[in-house]
C-alpha cells in the first residue's frame, strides 16, 4: 500500500513539524487538536515556516500555497477514518497514548496503519491496545522536523514485514533518511543524547564552567550545530526530562537518572523556548 492520506494527532511543535514535512512532499494531511484555537494556530505556523522557506529560496510561493492546500485540521479524531497512516505526536505519556491508541483502532479502517512519534516509551504497550498489533510501529522524527533528515522506524516484536516496508517508503517520500531500530527506549539518538544532555547539567550545577562555554565548547570542539543547553532549550526541559524518567525506568543506569537541576527548571516551568525562558531568555 502507497501511503497517500496521513492523519496527525497533536498539534505541538512535532505534529505541526511533521504536517509540514508531510504536506510539502505531496501528501494529504489532516491534523487533529483538541481545541479549534491551537488547530488554527498550527496551521497560521506552518504558513510562516513555509514562507520563511519561500525567502530563502527554497520553495516557491505556488508550492507553498499547495502545501497549505493539502492539509485540513478537525477536533475530531472520527476524521482520520479514511487515512492510511495515522501518526500520534501527543503528550508523553503512556497512559493517554494507550487510550488514544485504543480509540484509534476503533475509528480507523482495518489496513490503517498506527504509529507513534514517541521518543522514549515502549511501542509494544500503544500496539497491544489494538486489534491490528502487527501494523503498529514507531515514526520517530527530529526537531526541527523539516530540517531534520533523520527518521527512526521502530520495530515492535510484532510488527509485520508490510508495515515496516510500508513506512519506509512513506519516510523516503517525505525526503528522509529513515533508520530501523528495536523498541527499546531512546531507540538510537536518544539512548546516546541524553545522557550527554544530562551530564551537562550536571557540568554547569557543579560549577566546572557557564552554560555560554559549556555551549561554546562543544561547537567549537565537537562540530555540534547546538551546545548541549540550546538544545536542552529547543526540545523543552519537561520533554527532555520525562524522557529521561523513561530511559532510568528501562534501565536503571544512573546517568540517565535527571540531575537536580533540571527537575527543578521544569517545575518553575522554565521549559525552554516553548515558555521564551530556559536555561536561557528569549523574550526579545
Ligand atoms: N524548517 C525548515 N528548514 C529549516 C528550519 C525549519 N524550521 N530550521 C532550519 N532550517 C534549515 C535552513 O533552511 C537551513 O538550510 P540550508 O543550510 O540548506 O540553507 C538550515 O536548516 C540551517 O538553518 P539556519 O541557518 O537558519 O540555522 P542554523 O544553522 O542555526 O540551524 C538548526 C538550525 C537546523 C536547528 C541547527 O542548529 C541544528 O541542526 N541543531 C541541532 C538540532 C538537533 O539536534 N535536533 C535533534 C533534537 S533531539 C530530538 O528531536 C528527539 C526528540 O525525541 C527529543
Amino acid at each position: 500500500m502507497t501511503i497517500k492520506r496521513l492523519g496527525i494527532v497533536g498539534s505541538g511543535i512535532m505534529g505541526s513539524g511533521i504536517a509540514e514535512v508531510a504536506a510539502r512532499s505531496g501528501h494529504e494531511v489532516i491534523l487533529r487538536s483538541r481545541q479549534q484555537e491551537t488547530a488554527d494556530a498550527m496551521l497560521a505556523g506552518m504558513e510562516k515556516s513555509l514562507a520563511k522557506q519561500v525567502e530563502r529560496g527554497k520553495l516557491t510561493a505556488e508550492e507553498q500555497a499547495d502545501a497549505v492546500s493539502r492539509v485540513t485540521v478537525t477536533t475530531d479524531l472520527g476524521d482520520l477514518a479514511e487515512c492510511d497512516l495515522v501518526i500520534e505526536s501527543i503528550v508523553e505519556d503512556l497512559h493517554a497514548k494507550r487510550h488514544l491508541f485504543n480509540e484509534l483502532d476503533r475509528i480507523c479502517g482495518e489496513d490503517t496503519i498506527l504509529a507513534t512519534n514517541t521518543s522514549t516509551l515502549p511501542v509494544i504497550e500503544m500496539a497491544m491496545e489494538t486489534g491490528r498489533p502487527e501494523r503498529v510501529c514507531g515514526l520517530h522524527f527530529f526537531n526541527p522536523a523539516p530540517a531534520m533528515p533523520l527518521v527512526e522506524i521502530v520495530r515492535p516484536l510484532i510488527a509485520s514485514d508490510d508495515t515496516m516496508a510500508e513506512v519506509r517508503a512513506f519516510a523516503e517520500a517525505c525526503g528522509k533518511s529513515p533508520v530501523e531500530v528495536k523498541d527499546r527506549a531512546g531507540f538510537i539518538v536518544n539512548a546516546l543524547l541524553f545522557p550527554y544532555l544530562n551530564n551537562a547539567v550536571r557540568l554547569l550545577e557543579s560549577g566546572v564552567a557557564s552554560k555560554e562555554d559549556i555551549d561554546a565548547a562543544m561547537k567549537g570542539g565537537c562540530g555540534f550545530p547546538m551546545g548541549p543547553f540550546a538544545l536542552l532549550d529547543l526540545v523543552g526541559l519537561d520533554t527532555s526530562l520525562s524522557i529521561l524518567e523513561a530511559l532510568y525506568e528501562e534501565f536503571k543506569d544512573s546517568n540517565y537518572a535527571p540531575v537536580p537541576l533540571l527537575r527543578r527548571m521544569v517545575t518553575a516551568e522554565l521549559l525552554g523556548r516553548k515558555t521564551k525562558r530556559g536555561f536561557y531568555d528569549y523574550h526579545k
